[in-house]
């Protein structure tokens, strides 16, 4: 495995593989590799032949209150699991080479970026557009995986993808769970373990869904509003969104209708951690 830092040597390496007709897949992570970073590794290099992960923690989709300063970089400990993963190359560039002094260009990104976490996080959907947009000139992809873990993110960046006519192929991986159902996050160390295994509530959710459409239920609001009180009821635990939006367009919906495909959305806090999660609703 080759680790570069500098835009440019990268972006070298990636056109002599295209040159040399190799398919590039790419996935993108801000680094403190688990299992869930792991598993979009896996998928690309089911779909290409080269694999290059990125490690960038981006402080354009940090908020002022956010913890850029404190969020986990483990980089020996990712360079050893990226290495035993067989990832072929390891883009690992310092922040002033990304934001330059004097940078100014980003990637505003529409409506979608301002509801859900968007609401909650301003700005932030705009930093991952413009980072994502910059990350995707510099390792020149055929195939890029990203984790449905953060379906918003996913379906924002699809939008700029088709919006802007990039000619890359983005492939959506499952969510990687706990055996409790608690989804893998980098950000599951700040809770506590108490938290940890109250956490799971937001899983437990989804399939409460799951069986609530099972059961003929078609109020999307009123199947929220109980997972909202399932949330509510854990001790520290706070409902932040609890919404089913349209599969296609993630627009909200009030209303099942058979055949059709949603997705349900959710964020919570538990305690001063932000959660989400989220599970795709078929009736
Ligand atoms: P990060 O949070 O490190 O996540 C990197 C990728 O891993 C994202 O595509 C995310 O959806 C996926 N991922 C995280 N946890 C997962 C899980 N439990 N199961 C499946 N996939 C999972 O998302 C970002 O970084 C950044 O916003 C980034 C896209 C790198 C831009 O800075």
């Amino acid at each position: 495995m080759q680790i570069v830092t500098e835009p440019r040597q990268m972006q070298i390496i990636a056109e002599k593989l295209r040159l040399n007709r190799q398919l590039v897949g790419v996935v993108m992570t801000m680094g403190a590799l688990h299992e869930g970073h792991l598993s979009l590794v896996k998928l690309a290099q089911e779909s290409a032949g080269t694999v290059i992960l990125t490690i960038f923690v981006n402080p354009r989709q940090f908020g002022v209150n956010e913890d850029l300063h404190r969020y986990p970089r483990p980089f020996e400990q990712d360079v050893a699991l990226a290495r035993s993963a067989g990832v072929d190359y390891l883009f690992a560039p310092e922040p002033e080479t990304i934001y330059p002094e004097n940078y100014q260009t980003t990637v505003q990104c529409g409506l979608l970026a301002e509801r859900f976490e968007g609401a909650q996080r301003p700005g932030h959907f705009n930093g991952v557009a413009t980072v994502v947009t910059k990350l995707f000139h510099i390792t020149k992809p055929h195939v890029a995986i990203f984790g449905e873990k953060d379906a918003q993110q996913l379906a924002i960046i699809k939008k700029v993808v088709n919006d802007l006519n990039l000619d890359i192929n983005i492939v959506g991986a499952p969510i990687v769970r706990e055996n409790n159902g608690v989804a893998v996050s980098s950000r599951n160390i700040y809770l506590t373990s108490q938290e940890h295994l109250d956490a799971s509530v937001l899983y437990r959710g989804i399939l409460h869904a799951e069986k609530r459409i099972a059961e003929g239920q078609r109020d999307l609001f009123n199947i929220a509003e109980e997972i909202r009180a399932m949330i509510s009821s854990t001790p520290g635990f706070r409902a932040d969104y609890v919404e089913f939006v349209d599969e296609e367009s993630f627009e909200p919906r009030k209303t099942a209708e058979a055949g059709r495909e949603y997705r349900l959305l959710l964020a919570a806090w538990a305690g001063t951690v932000r959660l989400i999660d989220n599970g795709r609703i078929q009736v």
